[in-house]
C-alpha cells in the first residue's frame, strides 16, 4: 500500500474523510501525539487499526470526538460530573472513560463494556473529526511498543506502507497523550489511570477528590488486573536498555562513571553537561519541555544505536508525573537512586 503524506488543507482534509468513510486507516495530528484513526463505529474499520499497529486485541482505543453532545452516541450514562469535566477541559488532553452504548463495538473497547472519551483541542483533528461526520477510534499513531510518535515523519516511520494517509500537522503541542480518567460511583472523585497535561491539580478544580491509581507509578504485579489494559504492556520503550537514575547531576554523573557500559548513551536535561565522553542525547529544561521532547529523544537514542541508556530521572510533579509515567516504562520500572559521596 502506497502511504501518502498530505498538508492539511482543506481539500486534503475532505479527502482524508472520505478514507474513513470508506473504512480505511487515516493518521492525523491531535494536540497530544499523532493517532491512527478509524470509524469507532464499524469493526472492520477498527481492526484496521489493531493490524496496522501490531496491537493486543485486549486494549481498547479511545474515541474521539468532534463536539461534547457527541459523548451521548458512545457512551451509555453520562454523569453531571462527566460534563463538567468536559466544559473544564474539552476540547483538550482529558480521556473520560464511560459506559459505552451499544453503537459501540467490542473490538473498539477491547472487549469492556466501557469506552474511553476525548474530544481534541488540535484544530486539523477538529477539522477533520468533523469532516468524518462519525467518532474516530484512535491509538496513537506507533507501532505497538513504540515511543508514540509527535510529527508525521515518525508516523511515517512507523506507518509506510501499512495506512494509506498521513495528515502532516507539524510537531504536536504538549507530547504526551492524553490523561485518561475513570469516575467513581458516587460521581464526584475521579482516577487518575494515566496521566497527562490534564493534571490532578487541575482536576481538583473541577472535582472533590483525585486518586492517582496504583499502576501509574508502580508494575501491576503480573495477575492483578490493571483498570487501564494498556498500563500492563512495556510501553513508549525504545530498543535500548533504559535505566532511570534519580539524583542531582553530581550524583547522576557520579552513577555514570561508576557504571560503564559498551554502547551506553545518557538521557539529561538541557543544561547537563556530557559525562565522561559518554554519548548523550537530551530531553528539555522543564517538564513542560521534557513533555515536548522525551518521544523524539527516545526514538533519537534508537537512530543513534544507543544499546543501554541511563535516563536522568523529572520532577513528578504537574506534567511532570506525566513525563516520568513514560520514562518509567521504557525503563521496565528499573529505578536507581544515585547518591553522590
Ligand atoms: O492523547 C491520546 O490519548 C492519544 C491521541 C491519539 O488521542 N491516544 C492514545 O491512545 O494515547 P492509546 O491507545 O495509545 O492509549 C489509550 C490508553 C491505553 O492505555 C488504554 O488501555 C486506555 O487508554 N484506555 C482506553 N479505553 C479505556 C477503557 N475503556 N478503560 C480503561 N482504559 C482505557
Ligand atoms: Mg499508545
Amino acid at each position: 500500500m502506497k502511504t501518502d503524506v498530505l498538508t492539511p488543507t482543506e481539500e486534503n482534509l475532505s479527502l482524508a474523510a472520505e478514507k474513513i468513510r470508506a473504512g480505511e486507516v487515516v493518521a492525523f495530528p491531535t494536540e497530544t501525539v499523532y493517532g491512527l484513526g478509524a470509524n469507532a463505529l464499524e469493526p472492520d474499520a477498527v481492526k484496521k487499526i489493531f493490524n496496522a499497529k501490531g496491537r493486543p486485541a485486549d486494549n481498547p482505543l479511545i474515541v474521539h470526538i468532534g463536539r461534547v453532545d457527541d459523548i451521548e452516541k458512545v457512551a451509555s450514562y453520562v454523569p453531571d460530573i462527566a460534563y463538567k469535566l468536559a466544559e473544564k477541559f474539552w476540547p483538550g488532553p482529558l480521556t473520560i472513560i464511560l459506559p459505552k452504548s451499544e453503537n459501540v463495538p467490542k473490538i473498539t473497547s477491547g472487549g469492556l463494556d466501557t469506552v474511553g472519551i476525548r474530544f481534541p483541542s488540535n484544530p486539523v483533528a477538529r477539522r477533520f473529526i468533523e469532516l468524518c461526520g462519525v467518532p474516530i477510534a484512535a491509538p496513537s499513531a506507533n507501532l505497538s511498543g513504540s515511543p508514540s510518535p509527535t510529527t508525521a515523519k515518525r508516523v511515517f516511520e512507523d506507518m509506510n506502507g501499512r495506512i494509506p494517509v498521513i495528515i502532516d500537522g507539524g510537531e504536536c503541542k504538549f507530547g504526551v497523550e492524553s490523561t485518561v480518567i475513570s469516575i467513581d460511583r458516587s460521581g464526584d472523585s475521579v482516577k487518575i489511570l494515566r496521566p497527562g497535561a490534564v493534571t490532578d491539580e487541575m482536576l481538583l478544580e473541577v472535582v472533590d477528590s483525585v486518586v492517582i491509581d496504583g499502576g501509574v507509578l508502580h508494575e501491576i504485579p503480573s495477575g492483578q488486573k490493571a483498570l487501564s489494559p494498556g498500563m500492563k504492556y512495556k510501553h513508549y520503550s525504545p530498543k535500548a536498555d533504559v535505566t532511570l537514575v534519580k539524583g542531582s547531576y553530581e550524583a547522576y554523573s557520579e552513577y555514570v562513571k561508576n557504571n560503564p557500559k559498551d554502547g551506553l548513551f545518557c538521557l539529561i536535561f538541557d543544561e547537563d553537561e556530557a559525562v565522561d565522553g559518554v554519548p548523550y542525547v537530551t530531553y528539555g529544561k522543564d517538564s513542560e519541555t521534557q513533555a515536548h521532547r522525551l518521544f523524539e529523544a527516545l526514538r533519537e537514542l534508537d537512530e543513534r544505536g544507543a544499546r543501554f541508556v541511563y535516563a536522568r530521572s523529572p520532577e513528578s510533579t504537574g506534567i511532570g508525573l506525566a513525563v516520568f509515567n513514560r520514562i518509567l516504562r521504557a525503563a521496565g520500572f528499573k529505578i536507581v537512586e544515585a547518591e553522590s559521596e
